[in-house]
């Protein structure tokens, strides 16, 4: 059986659409029908971002928000709650994932990791609240699966992520009128995830991997797998707590071939 995702007349803020998953899950909410406001850093990339959407089914818009700035949090999502008259969803997709080793990692490292990656979480959340609140809406937030399994070298990644858990788990117990749902993501392609690592530092931390017989990632989903099995989040009538979206054996090599 086919199922038609059909997110018509929702409104959706997506965080971290500028790029990579987040822009991909918007783009599926606009395309079944629903009205996307996307946020992020990069003005640029968010206006590509709508552009790309013009002829979908729904509407996209674009709102400019740091989300390691407390006011720029409150401002943003405000600003989306009015563009879109109200909100029915809210999809929370930054991350940053600096490579290093722990015993490197200093005090702005952990600040600059937990500022994006869970701090930011929260603030979004608290000022979508009231919103999500009227309408018994979903908070959504893009985890990883290396809460399960941890490597040398994104320690500080997954340590936040297990920290975004933890945050989520507290949301729940605090606002049991808002659905919160913990998306777990297995490696993904076509994202800027890997953006910053730097050829030096990904030969170090691999050569690690090589040496200790770790295996990271044989293989990638693709983006656009990743973006549906999160919005359908949005759009079942059940309440989905935890899902794992993971790529496949049979899916791209994570060498790209
Ligand atoms: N790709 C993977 O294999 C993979 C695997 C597991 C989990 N994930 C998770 O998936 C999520 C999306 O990552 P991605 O792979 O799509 O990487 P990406 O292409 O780098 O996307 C990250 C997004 O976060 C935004 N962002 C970063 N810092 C921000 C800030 N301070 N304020 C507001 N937005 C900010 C970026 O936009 P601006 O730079 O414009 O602000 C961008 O839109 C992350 O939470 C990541 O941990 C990815």
């Amino acid at each position: 059986m086919a199922v038609t995702l059909d997110l018509s007349g929702k409104r959706i803020l997506v965080v971290g659409a500028s790029s990579g998953v987040g822009r991909a899950v918007a783009r599926t909410v606009v395309e079944a029908g629903g009205h996307a406001v996307l946020a992020a850093r990069r003005a640029e990339g968010l206006a590509d971002a709508v552009a790309s959407m013009a002829s979908a089914r729904g509407q996209a818009t674009a709102q400019v928000c740091d989300v390691t700035d407390p006011p720029q949090c409150r401002d943003a999502v405000q600003g989306a709650i009015t563009q879109l008259g109200g909100l029915d969803g809210l999809v929370y997709a930054p991350g940053i994932s600096p490579l290093g080793l722990l015993k490197d990692a200093g005090h702005e490292d952990w600040q600059r990791v937990f500022a994006v990656n869970v701090i930011g979480a929260s603030l979004v959340t608290a000022a979508a609240l009231d919103a999500l609140e009227e309408t018994r809406g979903r908070a959504v937030y893009v985890g990883s699966y290396s809460t399960r399994q941890s490597l040398p070298g994104l320690g500080l990644y997954s340590t936040s992520k297990v920290a975004l858990q933890g945050l989520i788990a507290a949301w729940r117990m605090e606002a049991p009128g808002v659905d919160f749902t913990s998306a777990l993501l297995g490696n993904t392609a076509g994202t800027e995830f890997a953006s910053e690592w730097g050829a030096e530092k990904t030969a170090e931390i691999t050569r690690i991997w090589i040496e200790r017989n770790l295996f990271p990632a044989a293989t990638m989903m693709r983006l656009e797998a990743a973006a549906e099995a999160i919005a359908m989040v949005l759009a079942v009538e059940g309440f989905i707590d935890e899902i794992a979206i993971m790529p496949r054996q049979a899916d791209v090599s994570a060498s790209g071939s």
